[in-house]
């Protein structure tokens, strides 16, 4: 144990202890258990995610300084063992780990890539403590084909952090795999003048102590790992409630001085429209963070939705919005499912649409369907494919198939499926099989055709008949 903490650093990565490796070459000591697995199960992403165990809360005591880009804390890891256990492994990319501790005690610990494997005998549900101290300047993953850049990503006066679909590594040690969900508290220190804000809600007044300020924030809900944020910078903030009543947090760069009341105002007025559509609204607040980094894309982050460098029109702010029912509090458990947040968010996009006395959602659907050389025609999206999770079919022919199933089992079985499915798996996880399985039971009908045509098979579907 001593060993790896003297040798922490650079050379970490050699200083292969007593312990074994992770993977198949396990060899338990008797009486013991054996090593925990590298990946959590996700046959498109196997190293994503660990297995042996469960986290139940993390703690996230970080500091950063956008001046150095210097992250530093500790994070500690509650969890509770699933088998009896020799070592387990944490997802991490990058950093400088000075110190790692079970149950309060020193733990040996090796590296090798994303993948950190520490020595713990664990018995099959025993609960247990994991304290990682850690530093270093965050790389995001960059440019990855069809993602950009996520993770932690150092701006000019902080940090913009959206973790889809693995980046949480890129800032704190876990189980990075939506399978895993877990509630956090962050302890945020910045430099005085910088606003940190994450998930949830603050817990009092921001304290500031020796040129720095400590933000504690509290995501009570599970919340999964792609979701937790720690946005920081200089940001304009406004706080207030829903007409609904939900706490409402917007901020802004205060280079969308001119967005906040409007972000402010349109999030609330969602919000309190997609709790009459989908049913209770599953967190404490609600809101969303306009940050100036181009990331191209937006992010549903867990109470705080985050557009990067753009001005969010009313149709994504519906779009993130939706995902804290779809997405947030009911979690695909392998992204292969993905279809089932984003084609879920796309079709709220149509029904934002339809509301406001636009486009209905079948003149959307229409359009659509009418371009029969539509790419997405040869991707079906109930299997989102690894090289290209976010595929456009994903989200339109996703939608596409919710449409077509309302069309087919009529407004109000459709909408009873929708509110039944965010209220059974309400903070959990759930499958495409599951889905399906609730809009036969509730709509009486049997849909296998209709689903298979939309989710699984290769081209355009037939025509929708009954409307
Ligand atoms: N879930 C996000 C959305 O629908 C997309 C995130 C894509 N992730 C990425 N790294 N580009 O708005
Ligand atoms: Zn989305």
């Amino acid at each position: 144990m001593r060993l790896a903490r003297a040798l922490s650093g650079a050379l970490i990565v050699v200083t292969l202890v007593s312990c074994s490796p992770s993977g198949a070459s396990d060899q338990p000591v008797a009486g013991s258990g054996s090593a925990g697995a590298s990946g959590i199960g996700d046959d498109d992403f196997p190293t994503d995610g660990n297995g042996g165990y469960d986290v139940g809360h993390y703690t996230l005591a970080l500091g950063y300084d956008p001046a150095t880009r210097q992250l530093s804390g500790t994070a500690t890891i509650d969890a509770t063992a699933t088998e009896n256990l020799s070592s387990f492994n944490l997802d991490l990319h990058g950093f400088t780990v000075s110190a790692v501790t079970v149950g309060g005690r020193p733990a040996a610990y090796t590296r090798s890539g994303d993948e950190m494997t520490v020595t713990a005998e664990l018995s099959k549900g025993a609960p247990f403590r994991t304290a990682v101290t850690y530093q270093g300047e965050p790389q995001p993953v960059r440019n990855s084909p069809n993602l950009g850049t996520y993770g932690f990503v150092p701006t000019s006066d902080g940090s913009f952090v959206a973790s889809e679909p693995n980046g949480a590594k890129t800032w704190f040690p876990g189980n990075d795999h939506p399978a895993d969900k877990a509630t956090y508290e962050f302890r945020l220190t910045v430099p005085d003048g910088v606003t940190a804000i994450a998930n949830g809600e603050l817990a009092g007044q921001p304290a500031s102590a020796g040129g720095k300020t400590t933000f504690v924030w509290r995501e009570t809900n599970p919340m999964v790992s792609y979701l937790a944020t720690m946005t920081t910078g200089k940001f304009l903030v406004k706080t207030g409630d829903t007409e609904g009543g939900i706490p409402v947090y917007a901020a802004v760069d205060p280079r969308y001085q001119s967005q906040l009341d409007r972000v402010f105002e349109v999030s609330a007025r969602i919000t309190d429209y997609w709790v009459t559509v989908f049913g209770p609204y599953p967190f404490k607040s609600t809101g969303g963070i306009v940050d100036d980094y181009a990331s191209g894309y937006a992010l549903e982050n867990q109470t705080k939705p985050i557009y990067g460098g753009f001005e969010p029109d009313e149709g994504i702010i519906s779009h993130e919005l939706a995902h804290q029912w779809f997405g947030d509090s009911v979690s695909i458990s392998r992204w292969k499912d993905l279809w089932l947040n984003e084609g879920f968010a796309t079709y709220a996009e149509w029904l934002w649409t339809e509301h406001r006395g636009q486009a209905t959602a079948q003149q959307t659907f229409d359009r659509h369907y009418a371009n029969a050389t539509d790419p997405m025609w040869n991707y079906p999206p109930g299997v989102a494919q690894k090289a290209d999770l976010f595929n456009n079919s994903v989200y339109a022919r996703g939608a596409m198939t919710l449409h077509a199933l309302r069309a087919t089992v009529g407004d109000d079985a459709f909408f009873k499926i929708i509110r039944q499915w965010a209220s059974d798996h309400r903070h959990g996880n759930a499958t495409t099989e599951q889905f399906t399985t609730l809009a036969e039971k509730v709509s009486g009908q049997k849909l296998g055709e209709l689903f298979g045509q939309w989710l699984f098979d290769k081209g355009r579907p037939n025509p929708i008949t009954k409307r």
